[in-house]
Order: C-alpha cells, then sequence, then structure tokens
C-alpha cells in the first residue's frame, strides 16, 4: 500500500527517497503535491513521467522558508520580501529569474522559477528532513482534477508513487496564487486562495492576463486550456435559466445528470470543498455533470477559473 499514516518513521523514509531521487506524494495546505529533490535533474523527470505532463510546463519548487527561496534565485527583490513577510507560509507562489542551480527540467527551459513555501506541518518536516528544496505538481496525472485526499492521489497515479504521506483533507482546497515578479510589472498568473485585492494591497498594479472566453461566444471544446477536469463530461453556465433548459433536454434524453452545487457558500468555502465534490461526483456513475457558475465578481476569479477549465462553458448571452 503506498499510502503511509504521518509518523517520525515515515517522514524519515520518505526524506532518504527524495535523497535517493524518488518520488514521494505529500500533502499541502493546497493540494497534495508529488514531490522530488529539485536540484536533480534525473529526479525531476520521474516527476514529468509520473504525471505524463509535457515537459515544457514547469514546476513549482517548495521550500522551508524564505531564506531557502532566496537561495535559489540571483536576485531577491524588495516585493518578494514583502509577499513572503505577509503571506509564507501559505498558498502563494511566487515567479522570480532563475539561478544557476536550478535545472532546466524543472523550469521547461524557461529563465524563471516558482517558489513557495507550504503552510502544512507535514510538507515543512518533509522539506527540512530531505534538506533540499523539492519541486512538487499537484500529485496527479496531467490535465485530472487535482488531489485533495491522499486516496484521490492514488486513485489517479496509482502504482507510480512509492510513498503517498496521508495528512488527511487539504485545507485551502485549490492550487496556489502564482504571481509572477520576473518582469517590469507583477503579473497574476492563476489566482487561487490569495486574493487579487490582498496582493494588490503590497504590489499596487497588478496585470491579469485574460484566460476567459469572450462573452457571448460559446468555444467549442477544447478552445479553452482544459485542465483540472473530471472524467465526465462537465457543463458549465452562467444563466440558471440556461442550465433548467439544458437540464430538461439532458432528462429527456435519459441521461443520468450530476449536478455540482455551490450555492450558499463563500469564495474559500468553495474552493475547499471544490476538488473533492468533482472526485466525488466523477465516481458517481453520471452521464453528464451540469454546474452554475458564481457570479463574475473578484472574489470569485479563482472558482471560475478552475470550473471554466474543467467544463465547456456556456456564457451568458
Ligand atoms: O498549490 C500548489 O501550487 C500546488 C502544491 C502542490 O504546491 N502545486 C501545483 O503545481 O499546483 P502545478 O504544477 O500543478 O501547477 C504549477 C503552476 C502551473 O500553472 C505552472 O505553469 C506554473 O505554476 N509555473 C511553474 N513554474 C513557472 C514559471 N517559472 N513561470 C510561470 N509559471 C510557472
Ligand atoms: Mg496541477
Amino acid at each position: 500500500m503506498a499510502i503511509v499514516p504521518v509518523t517520525a518513521e515515515n517522514i524519515v523514509r520518505a526524506a532518504d527517497l527524495i535523497g535517493a531521487g524518488g518520488l514521494v506524494a505529500f500533502p499541502t495546505e493546497t493540494v497534495y503535491g508529488l514531490g522530488a529533490n529539485a536540484l536533480d535533474a534525473d529526479a525531476v523527470a520521474n516527476i514529468f513521467d509520473a504525471k505524463g505532463r509535457p515537459s515544457n510546463n514547469p514546476l513549482i519548487v517548495h521550500v522551508a522558508d524564505a531564506e531557502a527561496a532566496r537561495d535559489l534565485v540571483p536576485q531577491w527583490p524588495e516585493s518578494a520580501s514583502a509577499l513572503a513577510a505577509e503571506f509564507w507560509p501559505g498558498p502563494l507562489t511566487i515567479v522570480l529569474p532563475k539561478g544557476y542551480r536550478i535545472p532546466d527540467i524543472v523550469t521547461g527551459g524557461g529563465p524563471t522559477v516558482a517558489l513557495r513555501v507550504p503552510a502544512h506541518r507535514v510538507a515543512l518536516q518533509l522539506l527540512h528532513a530531505a534538506d533540499v528544496p523539492i519541486a512538487a505538481p499537484s500529485a496527479n496525472r496531467s490535465g485530472e482534477i487535482s488531489p485533495t485526499t491522499a486516496r484521490h492521489v492514488l486513485r489517479s497515479l496509482g502504482e507510480r508513487v512509492p510513498i503517498i504521506l496521508d495528512g488527511g483533507p487539504t485545507i485551502a482546497g485549490i492550487e496556489s496564487t502564482v504571481i509572477d515578479l520576473s518582469g517590469l510589472y507583477p503579473r497574476l498568473l492563476r489566482p487561487g486562495p490569495i486574493s487579487l485585492a490582498r496582493l494588490s494591497e503590497i504590489l499596487g498594479e497588478i496585470r491579469v492576463p485574460s484566460t476567459a472566453p469572450p462573452s457571448g461566444i460559446l468555444p467549442s471544446p477544447g478552445m479553452l486550456s482544459r485542465h483540472y477536469a473530471p472524467r465526465t463530461f462537465l457543463e458549465s453556465f452562467d444563466s440558471p435559466d440556461r442550465m433548467m433548459d439544458r437540464e430538461a433536454e439532458l432528462g429527456r434524453q435519459g441521461i443520468a445528470l450530476g449536478i455540482l452545487d455551490l450555492a450558499d457558500r463563500t469564495p474559500a468555502q468553495v474552493e475547499a470543498g471544490l476538488y473533492a465534490a468533482m472526485h466525488e461526483l466523477d465516481a458517481g456513475g453520471y452521464g453528464r455533470l451540469l454546474c452554475l457558475l458564481p457570479p463574475d465578481l473578484p472574489e470569485w476569479l479563482a472558482v471560475r477559473d478552475r470550473l471554466l477549465r474543467a467544463s465547456t462553458p456556456e456564457t451568458a448571452d
């Protein structure tokens, strides 16, 4: 059995495996990560193999504290210091020009590296015991829903991971916010648990590259980068009326419908339970999944981002 409880002994085993170039799945406060020694190119290659991940998609490097992050980059700007002081350990990933110690395979061949200090006891214990930076994407096959429990990891990656440290369900539930500080202006690369508003308090203006489909146009499946997706086809709606019409239409065709219901919860509550709910619906034997999107407001940016990537959206018109 790959899933093991968190004990001092298993932390040491996991750290030894990292040191030997192997893979360990471990909990963070966002989602479970699939970790390898970030300074060992061969070890990192195992991550890409296990996930079936395209080699040009760079990985996040996890470190135990801000000082360890600083050691990996030639320059540590004031803005990074300020963000680290406010949000680390926590669900914020900072992208900066990379130093020579980071192998190219970690950064997808690019000139920048993504760094984060996770706010999870087990992740921090593993980082301290392994005593190396740990490159870790979410511990799922490429394109699938990110895991928020050890069982999700096992279901997606199976025997590809020798050790899955079971730290229980994760708290934040969706992946970290990614902010790029390598350019002239800060850019939000991925919305997440740390909101744009909170980042702006420290950074001022932040560029937000648009990933949403142009409103009023129904994109064909595949037009958006499909990601974080259940295996069962998921359709999302901005309009409750359109969703009801669609429910009736699919119902007449005898298709079993699963509804991803997000109503009456705060953004943080929805984020915390989103992937767990998607995993559960996916295992429920439905022919189709439907979801009413939360409103297009700043506080829902991260949830809408994940849902739009997981689904074929029908935008309001
Ligand atoms: O919460 C998280 O961030 C989780 C946990 C395990 O820490 N990790 C995670 O990793 O979500 P992954 O690989 O699934 O997502 C990493 C994201 C991708 O969108 C990737 O393109 C981006 O970070 N990224 C990594 N390095 C980058 C870089 N140098 N420049 C721009 N984007 C980068
Ligand atoms: Mg991922």
